[in-house]
């Protein structure tokens, strides 16, 4: 029997791209899943897919900085099988729009995404936090990025922020026995990436790679499912770079 069996796992940023793919492989497992959107309608489409292939899944829309609304989808989502085992904390703002420099993005657009990547982290954690106490191998995994430990973007830091709450609620929730872990994808080829990303940008950033090739959806999914299972008993309070070596470095 899996692991996953009765077991329930919240995703933000569930409705599509790494989220939904989530979403995917752990109800796959086994696991009932709740996919939790600021698009409720791709949060809906995205759990009715997984139930058309014989998962368990319902989706919620909300925004994960809205500390009212997230009390209540992790509420909702805790029905199921009486608490939240898995809080995956991938919602993100990574659009080009927000991967500008400061002095052209402007305070307003930094705010909000500083808000969304990092405060979103909290406050979901913070929700989920009473339904997950004391639950056998509950665990939380935050999606930070490469982008964080090479420097130079707004984009990054807010990643290194998410880093950084890693430890800091791996040291704070460890007494409840949550683990807490994070993800740092490299160069991805998600749908969007295929679909946006120029040949000339994709070459130089992949140059950056010690492992040449191409990095894939599945490499992050195996990684979450890796951090969030009884095999990552011991580890806590770390990120776990998927990268290609892209992002090597103490
Ligand atoms: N794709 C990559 O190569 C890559 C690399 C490194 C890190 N990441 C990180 O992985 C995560 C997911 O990336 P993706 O490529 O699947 O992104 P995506 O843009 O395809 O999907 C993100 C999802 O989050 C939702 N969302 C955005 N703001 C929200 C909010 N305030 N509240 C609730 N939901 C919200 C969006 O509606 C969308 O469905 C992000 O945190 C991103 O920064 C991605």
């Amino acid at each position: 029997m899996s692991e996953w069996n009765a077991r329930t796992a919240v995703i933000t940023g569930g409705g599509r791209g790494f989220g939904k793919a989530f979403g995917v492989a752990l109800a796959k497992e086994g696991a009932h899943v709740v996919l939790v959107d600021i698009d409720a309608a791709e949060a809906d489409a995205a759990a009715a897919d997984i139930r058309a292939s014989g998962g368990s899944a319902e989706g919620l829309g909300g925004d994960v900085t809205n500390e009212a609304r997230m009390a209540e989808v992790m509420a909702q989502a805790a029905k199921a099988n009486g608490g939240i085992d898995l809080l995956v904390n991938n919602a993100g703002l990574h659009s080009d729009e927000y991967g500008q420099p400061i002095l052209k993005m402007g305070l307003s657009k930094v705010r909000r995404l500083f808000e969304v990547n990092v405060i979103g982290v909290a406050c979901c954690t913070l929700a989920a936090h009473p339904h997950m106490k004391g639950r056998a191998g509950a665990s939380i995994v935050n999606i930070s990025s490469s982008a964080a430990h090479m420097g130079g973007s707004a984009y990054g830091d807010s990643k290194l922020a998410v880093a950084g709450l890693t430890i800091t609620f791996a040291r704070e929730l460890g007494v409840d026995g949550i683990r807490v872990n994070a993800i740092s994808p490299g160069l991805m080829l998600t749908d969007t990436i295929r679909k946006e990303l120029p040949e000339a940008t994709k070459a130089r950033v992949q140059a950056m790679q010690l492992i040449a090739g191409d990095g894939l959806e599945q490499d992050i999914v195996d990684a979450l499912l890796y951090l969030a299972s009884n095999k990552a008993r011991f580890v806590t309070g770390e990120t776990l770079r998927v990268t290609g070596g892209m992002a090597a470095g103490v």
